[in-house]
């Protein structure tokens, strides 16, 4: 299907109205349901999708629930809206654009995704026979660059002949960190930008080429690739044609891990790992497009994601993925959630009228616990955990990985479980403490009831990492199709670039110190001209 093109004909548009969820009878319903639900895990509920299970039984649950929500996704549409998303329909109508990622995972994919991955993977292919490019710098930010550290960090983490740094941020000490002590004359520089207009990346990524320059480097163009939707603007800057790879403006660029962009992981580990993330990720789609709705991982995770924040009204989500290899997951979730989320009108432009997407947040386990559970057990706010654990650990340390999960699982028990205050002074007591128990044990109570969802992977595969990032893109989309906002576009990003543009053309003397400017603003520019 033609992603540009062929939108179906219920494909959600910014013409077609959007109810606010208030007004819907549906919504009235859910909510009444979801306050009369189970609170946690009186039985189990666990889940399979692609591999991976998902045990939602520290979620909201009953019968009626289950079906108000399914009658909850009628209301918006869910079937048409879901195949409209798979199809490459217009599933993002501030943009008119398709937020088709699923095609470049698909099984038979179109004849464009083919050629680019083929076209990469030769590229691997010839710099491992010729054992070229010890060192890797990957210039990109935001959707060019968490996924790619994310899948490193997961399978790359013994470390392999090639040297990968990463380069997003704008700041001078980014810049110096990430070529420090490197071989100028053995370094690839990768440059990731769907758009090729961001500040941040393009910055970089000319310091990089002016650095091969200064080193004497023969063909310093020739040490530089760039994966992009503008192969045009890349050209233009100089990239040899034989070093463009593309994607596609259907690709949004929190997504573009699943395109050329990966071409970091193939090198620095292998293109089989990004084969697995590929495929495991498709059998996701394929789950999320043949599950009915009772049994639809993503599609639960979603609901019972809009009980927390929506009925619940917990601000935030939190992630624990138990495994030092996942750490990077919390920020890629965290874009991925927020940049989609993080909206509050309706794709026909009134408001929400509820609230919408979580801060997402978190660490990896068990440093969490000694950061910030203390908060998550005993705070006056609390938020969800999804915990995410691997059954296998792939070290030979079985009495390690046996406390990793007794770790996770007792965590998550406490949470769900909690203490009273008769338990507590009970403790107390055993514990020694008599004249001051009763108030001591004030001290211990854990309200207990917090919600939760455990995420197993039998084995942090590539294709078990490729479906969990699947799902919760699934999750997300669902998500916004219920508050009925678009989780495709990001205008709020788009306006600090356009303001930083401005004060950086005042910050440079280039232009004198606009008067729209706050108070507070001008004084500052005023006070860092240079
Ligand atoms: O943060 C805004 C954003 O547009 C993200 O969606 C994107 O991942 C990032 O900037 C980088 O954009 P680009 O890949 O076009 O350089």
């Amino acid at each position: 299907m033609n992603a540009h093109t062929d939108a179906l004909p219920d494909a959600p548009s910014v013409t077609r109205p959007t109810p606010p969820l208030p007004t819907l009878p549906e919504w009235e319903c859910f909510c009444d349901a979801a306050h009369k639900a189970n609170q946690y895990a009186f039985e189990l509920h666990c889940l399979k999708a692609a591999g991976i299970q998902v045990d939602l039984s520290g979620q909201r649950y009953s019968p009626e629930l289950q079906q108000a929500g399914a009658q909850l996704l009628a209301a918006r549409n869910f079937e048409a809206a879901r195949a409209n998303l798979l199809q490459g329909g217009i599933a993002n109508p501030t943009e008119q654009r398709a937020a088709w990622h699923s095609a470049l995972r698909a099984p038979a994919p179109i004849a464009e995704v083919i050629k680019e991955r083929e076209r990469m993977n030769e590229f691997v292919r010839v710099a491992d026979s010729e054992r070229r490019w010890r060192n890797i710098v990957h210039i990109g930010i935001g959707g060019s660059d968490w996924g790619v550290r994310l899948s490193l960090a997961a399978f790359g983490y013994r470390r392999s002949w090639r040297n990968v740094r990463f380069l997003a941020n704008i700041d001078g000490h980014a810049l110096e960190h990430a070529l420090s002590g490197l071989d100028p004359h053995d370094t690839l520089v990768v440059i990731a930008s769907k758009s090729f207009t961001t500040t941040e990346t393009l910055q970089n990524g000319q310091r990089a080429l002016e650095w091969l320059q200064a080193a004497g480097v023969a063909n310093p163009y020739e040490q530089i690739v760039a994966i992009t939707a503008r192969p045009d603007a890349a050209a233009r800057w100089g990239v040899p044609q034989g070093h463009i790879f593309q994607f596609w403006d259907w690709v949004g660029g929190r997504f573009s891990l699943w395109s050329a962009v990966s071409l970091t992981t193939a090198l620095a580990v292998s293109a089989d790992v990004v084969a697995g993330m590929l495929s495991g990720a498709a059998a996701m789609d394929q789950h999320f497009l043949e599950a009915p709705i009772a049994q639809n991982v993503p599609v639960q995770m979603a609901l019972a994601g809009i009980v927390n924040r929506s009925v619940l009204g917990y601000g935030s989500l939190n992630i624990s993925p138990y495994d030092f290899r996942l750490g990077n997951l919390v920020p890629y979730i965290q874009q991925l959630d927020m940049e989609s989320l993080g909206k509050s009108v309706t794709l026909d432009g009134q408001p929400v009228g509820v609230p919408t997407g979580p801060a997402v947040w978190g660490l990896a386990g068990t440093d969490a616990q000694h950061t910030f559970y203390q908060w998550l057990h005993q705070g006056s706010d609390g938020a969800p955990v999804d915990f995410i654990i691997c059954q296998q650990a792939d070290h030979e340390n079985q009495e390690h990985h046996r406390l990793l999960l007794a770790n996770c699982l007792a965590q998550r028990e406490a949470l769900m479980r909690g203490k009273n205050y008769e338990q507590a002074l009970a403790e107390c007591r055993n514990g020694g403490a008599n004249a001051d128990a009763a108030q001591l044990a004030h001290h211990r109570v854990h309200s207990g009831g917090r919600p939760n969802t455990l995420i197993v992977l039998p084995r942090l595969t590539p294709f078990a990492l490729g479906a969990l990032l699947a799902m919760y893109e699934h999750k997300i989309f669902v998500q916004g199709l219920i508050w009925g906002i678009n989780p495709f576009d990001q205008w709020g990003v788009e306006y600090g670039k356009v303001l930083a543009s401005g004060i950086m053309d005042e910050l440079s003397g280039e232009q004198p110190v606009q008067n729209k400017h706050d108070a507070s603003t001008s004084h500052w520019i005023r006070a860092f001209r240079g």
